[in-house]
């Protein structure tokens, strides 16, 4: 599949401006005019992957403790609006087979972070991949994860699927070198970087392996810095709001 990732990626939908990882949150993707999204994904203890961020139920949801410990119905019965807006209590957390189905008809592209459920990445992979194969929907996509543990276990299940690896740090044991070795070798299309790590040194080198460069940050990046991100090759950057891009994106 030929991806090509536009500047801008809504990240777990729009997270500032509505509840993240669910359909009303993507639904704002839309209205703002993105032409890609990104959820977190893992499975629930019968094996339906749905978007969820966090290790645990409790912030995003009015659920507690881990997820793998409830069946998709329970967790379907769960409020995962109300944490961001009391007046979005009817929102839950959605199935990624209903994402799949609101990005091909939207014809928003969709990136999709395994995160992986501890002890549970196998099943984690078998699921998403299963899920995946069987739809066959018409749809722009690629997989990604900081768990590179993972994305061995994506590629074995799917060897033409688009990957893109996520990195929050590096140090001696991972080094850039180390990290792009382990890209070609699972022949990964993108590397995504934490905002604080990212510099034009680290940018050209991922562009000299055919590596695309997205980065990503823990809070919203501002327009100024953006445009300084892409001046260095930052091919996408994932977006909490963009109420201060409106012209770009209009
Ligand atoms: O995929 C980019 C970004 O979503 C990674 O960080 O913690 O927001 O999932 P996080
Ligand atoms: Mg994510």
């Amino acid at each position: 599949m030929i991806i090509n990732l536009p500047k801008i990626i809504g990240h777990r939908g729009l997270k500032d401006l509505a509840p993240e990882n669910t359909i009303f949150s993507l639904e704002e993707s839309v209205r703002f005019n993105l032409k890609w999204v990104e959820v977190d994904v893992k499975i629930s203890k019968d094996n339906v992957p749905f978007l969820l961020h966090d290790d645990l139920l409790d912030r995003t949801t009015t659920g507690k403790g881990l997820p793998y410990h409830y069946s998709y119905k329970e967790i379907f019965d769960l409020d995962a609006g109300s944490w961001f807006n009391k007046k979005l209590s009817t929102i839950y957390p959605p199935t990624l087979e209903e994402v799949l189905i609101f990005c091909s008809n939207n014809q928003i592209g969709l990136n999709i972070e395994l995160k992986p459920n501890k002890g549970k990445e196998e099943e984690n992979v078998n699921a998403v991949s299963a899920l995946i194969n069987r739809k066959k929907i018409n749809l722009q996509y690629y997989l990604s994860s900081f768990d590179y543990f993972s994305l061995i276990l994506i590629r074995n299940k799917m060897p033409e699927v688009t990957l893109g690896y996520l990195i929050d740090s590096l140090n001696e044991e991972k080094s850039i070198n180390s990290i792009i070795q382990d890209c070609l070798n699972l022949n990964c299309f993108s590397i995504g970087f934490n905002i604080n790590i990212i510099d034009e040194k680290l940018v050209k080198k991922c562009k000299e392996n055919n590596l695309i460069v997205t980065v990503y940050a823990e809070k919203n990046i501002e327009y100024t810095t953006a445009q300084k991100l892409w001046n260095i090759g930052v091919n996408s950057i994932f977006l909490d709001n963009p109420v201060n891009y409106k012209i770009f994106l209009s």
